[in-house]
């Protein structure tokens, strides 16, 4: 077992100052306590008790290159000598706006801001202004961030609480939401055409957006079902909906263009974030110029006094550079593959049902007999307290993942590193029998 006294007494220092002693809800970790970490260079994490850990938790999906890579912190360093924020047009804001055009399908305009949250709030609201309608469709087990319209259904529950599969009830994932944030959307199961065609024919007078994670990353990795990202397409072109692809963890991740790029189907508004700038603040609006021109006009409204800071414009300039050039994403895919196979045969030799899901770069190791799960309600059947005895168990032997399965891949890992992790998982699997 590993030594964590430092980081338990730092975390009961900062439940004094900080509210629940951390920045973000997703931060409360693992039992018994979060840890408090130092420092973190290529795929290795350092913690208060100066242990090590193989990190396969990247921050959330941002470092896609490995921590503190030191051409995205030269490139950094080199800006922010020069200014930190202009909140002002500044040259290499354009060179990033045109990178992305050149890179994702779908961007011919672009707007930068600084979170994944905000720039779907912008998204969602210039779908409304386009189509002058009101309510989007989104999906149970999709994450779009923390705002109000859209903290609902991400939360798994017991299928009674969550109702009928068709018309699922919307659950709220906080209190404090305004009454009518639940008017705003309709939830649907994901991954299933016949009730999304059944409610646009229903009630495409109101619906402005169809938004989904083109992959339900944050609910079981799961891909989508051959031909539903093209089926919500046509339904979208026919309806006059705007197709929205929340990206902020399949872009740049699981292609240079994003899910867009990978699955070949093209979005009218898209969103990107975390893997952008490997670790800097910044997300993009992009879109289609008939999508994106009320921003363009003004008349839908978008502002940051933060947004394309100099910091963060840099790093997404030399991160899509690494990334391009090194061809990035071949070896994301490469060691991706070679992670789900070593997880897949250090559970069967270790005689434990686990379903290991997703497209390589980021991928979900879950406990259930299921031979595949395609939406969120069949993620209900997982073992939670399996998994969070696993994910405990990887940490005591120096790795680290997400505490709900999920496994993210740098170009900083190695084939040794990813061998090293199977190795551990081995020997987690085997003790959960003792
Ligand atoms: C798919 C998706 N959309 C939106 C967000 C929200 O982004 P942010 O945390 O930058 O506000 C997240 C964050 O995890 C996400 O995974």
């Amino acid at each position: 077992m590993l030594n964590h006294d430092k980081s338990r007494a730092l975390f009961e220092r900062a439940q004094r100052a900080l509210a629940g002693g951390v920045s973000s809800e997703f931060r409360k970790g693992n039992a018994p306590h979060p840890l408090v970490y130092m420092r973190a260079h290529g795929a290795r994490l350092v913690d208060a008790d100066e242990n090590e850990y193989l990190d396969f938790a990247l921050s959330q999906g941002p470092i896609v290159l490995g921590h503190s890579h030191p051409e995205v912190l030269a490139a950094v360093e080199r800006a922010s000598r020069d200014g930190q924020l202009y909140a002002a047009l500044h040259l290499a804001e354009i060179e990033l706006a045109e990178k992305l055009q050149e890179i994702i399908p779908c961007a011919e305009l672009v707007r930068f801001s600084a979170s994944g949250s905000e720039a779907n709030h912008a998204a969602l609201r210039v779908a409304r202004a386009v189509t002058g309608r009101h309510k989007f469709i989104r999906f149970e087990g999709h994450y779009h961030g923390w705002f109000d319209n859209v903290a609902f259904g991400i939360n798994g529950a017991s299928l009674e609480a969550l109702g009928p599969r068709e018309a699922p009830i919307p659950l709220p994932w906080t209190q404090g939401l305004p009454p009518n944030a639940r008017d705003e959307f309709i939830l649907l199961p994901w991954n299933d055409l016949a009730p999304v065609e059944q409610t646009v024919a229903q009630h495409h007078d109101d619906i402005a957006a169809i938004i989904t994670e083109p992959i339900m990353c944050n609910t079981g990795c799961i891909e989508p079902e051959t031909g539903y990202l093209e089926g919500l397409r046509a339904l979208c072109d026919h309806y006059g909906i705007a197709l929205i692809f929340d990206e902020v963890i399949t872009g740049f991740r699981v292609h240079l263009g994003g899910a867009q790029a990978f699955y070949g189907v093209t979005p009218d508004l898209a969103v990107f974030a975390k893997a952008m700038a490997n670790g800097y603040p910044i997300s993009a609006i992009v879109g289609k110029r008939r999508w994106m021109q009320p921003i363009a006009e003004g008349r839908v409204i978008h502002a940051g006094t933060a947004n394309a800071g100099n910091p963060s414009v840099a790093a997404a300039k030399a991160t899509i550079e690494v990334m391009q050039r090194e061809r990035v994403h071949d070896k994301l895919h490469r060691l991706g593959k070679r992670l789900q196979a070593g997880l897949r045969e250090a559970a069967r030799e270790t005689g434990h049902d686990v379903l290991v899901q997703g497209p390589g770069p980021v991928l979900n190791l879950a406990f259930t007999s299921l031979p595949c799960a395609r939406d969120m309600r069949d993620t209900l059947a997982f073992d939670k307290a399996k998994l969070g005895r696993f994910v405990y168990g990887l940490q005591e032997e120096g790795v680290r993942i997400l505490s709900r399965g999920t496994w993210y891949l740098s170009a900083a890992h190695t084939e040794a590193d990813v061998d090293f992790a199977v190795r551990a998982a081995r020997k987690v699997l085997a003790a959960m029998h003792e």
